[in-house]
């Protein structure tokens, strides 16, 4: 019994020494007795992962205890889809959302992939079919047709090539193709083509209707009500924000590269227009930088918790586990392995 309560002890101290300076979500912050409550059920998913010869994928939006309880990899849409590509577990739990782990399920057929809540969409994604993207693909037939990653497998599938918010603007200006259809984010698009402009490229680029609720809702009045409130404030954003907000911030990048733009640049305050989850993971990676609010929730990152990761690591339910058409994801597969292509060439 003792070295159970020992155990449970050395294990809440360790989350407490990494959650400490977590404050990210309105009303819930991490002091010892939180971290001990939790510790038991952290204690035993990190257990059943061994058990099960599982892995943890956590996107850097999900909560933090999961992030930094038990995930084995923490990281952005394209590093996560690396991890998945070159997983040898028979398990791989993806703590995101549901397109996430569909598309680390197509890059490792083999493995068990599973969810811990089905519900986890995402806009983006639930914006737009496969069957859609076939009718547009109609109208433009001299179109290269570049799917973002926050899509369903069916666009996957019909796409030439897929793109993360990394590698977006490199991967676009190198297709040969001067025609892009870009689905299913609208704004990333007009994003696109300012960047490709701002770098001398003519491309014309199509877009489907698609928004990220969460990044659609920052405006560019609030950038300029902090930047006066807040003097030597740094902006931060997304390229799934509004056009204008990426133009008035400093910085526009992955989650992946906003990170690293904090970490790297000193200021005195930062407005993260990204997904809170963000923020709590610098406040734990880099507890010196002052952030000044202003990020949104995700509510369909948010359905993950650590109670349902236990759960479709122990004995996953047939809703949690992802299975996907044979043929839709091996032509799926073709248009994530020429993004790696083309993200690794110069
Ligand atoms: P990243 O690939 O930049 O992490 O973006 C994923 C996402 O869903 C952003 O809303
Ligand atoms: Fe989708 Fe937006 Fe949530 Fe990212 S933040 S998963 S794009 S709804």
């Amino acid at each position: 019994m003792l070295v159970v309560d020992d155990q449970v002890e050395a294990e809440a101290g360790r989350l407490f020494r990494a959650l400490v300076s977590v404050d990210c979500v309105p009303g819930v912050t991490w002091d010892y007795d939180a971290c001990r409550r939790i510790a038991p059920l952290t204690l035993e998913i990190n257990r059943l992962k061994r058990e099960r010869g599982a892995v943890i994928l956590a996107h850097s939006y999900v909560e933090p205890e999961i992030i930094y309880g038990v995930a084995d990899f923490k990281g952005d849409s394209y590093y996560l889809s690396q991890q998945a590509r070159k997983a040898s577990a028979q398990v791989i739990v993806f703590a995101g959302v549901v397109f996430m782990a569909e598309t680390a399920k197509i890059l490792s057929p083999d493995a068990t992939v599973v969810v811990p809540d089905r519900n986890s969409g995402c806009s983006l994604a639930d914006s737009m079919t496969g069957e859609q993207l076939r009718k547009l693909k109609a109208l433009y037939p001299d179109a290269a047709v570049v799917c973002y990653i926050n899509s369903t497998a069916d666009v996957k599938a019909e796409s030439d090539v897929c793109v993360t918010s990394g590698n977006v603007y490199d991967i676009v200006q190198k297709l040969p193709e001067r025609r892009i259809l870009f689905v299913p984010d609208r704004l990333m698009a007009e994003n696109i083509r300012t960047e490709l402009k701002r770098r001398g490229s003519d491309k014309e680029i199509v877009s489907s209707d698609g928004t990220c609720i969460v990044h659609d809702a920052f405006d560019a009045p609030q950038v300029a009500l902090a930047r006066a409130r807040y003097p030597g404030l740094k902006v931060v954003a997304h390229p799934e924000c509004p056009p204008d907000v990426a133009a008035a911030a400093d910085f526009v990048g992955s989650t992946g590269a906003m990170m690293k733009y904090v970490k790297e640049t000193r200021a005195p305050y930062f407005l993260m227009l990204t997904e809170c989850g963000l923020v709590g993971r610098l406040q734990v990676e880099a507890p010196e930088k002052h952030f000044i609010g202003g990020c949104r929730l995700c509510p369909y990152m948010k359905l993950n918790s650590l109670e349902k990761v236990r759960d479709a690591l122990a004995a996953p339910r047939p809703d949690q586990i992802i299975t996907l058409d044979p043929g839709v994801s091996r032509r799926a597969r073709r248009s994530l392995e020429r993004m790696f292509e083309l993200a690794a060439a110069d």
